[in-house]
């Protein structure tokens, strides 16, 4: 008997491809500072958060910068990848999330967001998926980063359920590892050689049912 009674989605990577919008605003900054990045240096900053993100590209390009810049460094990023997804649609919702989210509520299990993003809710009002979640937990109401559980128990504690009663699908290393540190069961979205240390892993939620949840 399954006792799977929420399901917590992470955003980017699982229920849209934002990635290469993140990568285009990152690269765009790189190239103003001269910094060589490519798109192999992108998968780094999946699920990673936007200081840690910047932190890494300027690793990557040896350059050190104040706190201060930074910051400016990271809003001047933010404000091109916030144009981009400004113009994002319904479209753009990765094959079978739709779906999957309204299997789990008709089947009376409670659906949550589980993101680093502090991005989420624009990014659900433009693909009109806002309503399929019972709550929504970001980068803006953390303060530890994936692999930390935060966001995840955040989540669980806002659907009143325990953290073994929950399944994350998570596309992220840093993500499955912050699932499986939180007590949570999880499915990982991408390459088995990568993601192995989820419970499954599967190509995209096109390929998740309520028979599988119930096998976890
Ligand atoms: C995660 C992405 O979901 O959100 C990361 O996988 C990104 O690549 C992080 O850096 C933070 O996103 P944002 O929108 O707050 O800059
Ligand atoms: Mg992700």
């Amino acid at each position: 008997m399954s006792t799977i009674k929420a399901c917590i989605f992470d955003l980017d990577g699982v229920i849209v491809d934002t990635a290469v919008y993140h990568y285009k605003a990152w690269k765009r900054l790189a190239d103003e500072l001269g910094i060589n990045f490519t798109e192999h240096d992108n998968e780094r900053l999946k699920g990673v958060s936007r200081v840690r993100s910047l932190e890494i590209i300027l690793e990557l390009g040896h350059v050190t910068k104040t706190p201060e810049e930074q910051q400016e460094l990271a809003t001047r990023k933010n404000d091109w990848y916030v144009e981009m997804i400004n113009r994002m649609t319904p479209a753009e919702i990765l094959p079978g999330a739709k779906e999957f989210l309204e299997t789990c509520r008709a089947a009376g299990i409670k659906t949550a967001l589980g993101s680093a993003s502090k991005n989420s809710s624009t990014i659900l009002n433009k693909i009109g998926l806002s309503h399929l979640f019972d709550t929504i937990v970001d980068g803006n109401h953390v303060s530890k980063a994936k692999p930390d559980p935060e966001v995840f128990l955040k989540g669980a504690e806002a659907l009143g359920v325990i953290p073994a009663e929950c399944v994350v699908f998570e596309d992220a290393i840093a993500g499955v590892e912050a699932a499986i540190i939180g007590g949570m069961k999880v499915v990982g979205i991408g390459l088995p050689e990568v993601l192995g240390e989820a419970n499954i892993v599967i190509s995209g939620l096109d390929k998740m049912s309520l028979e599988i949840l119930r096998e976890l």
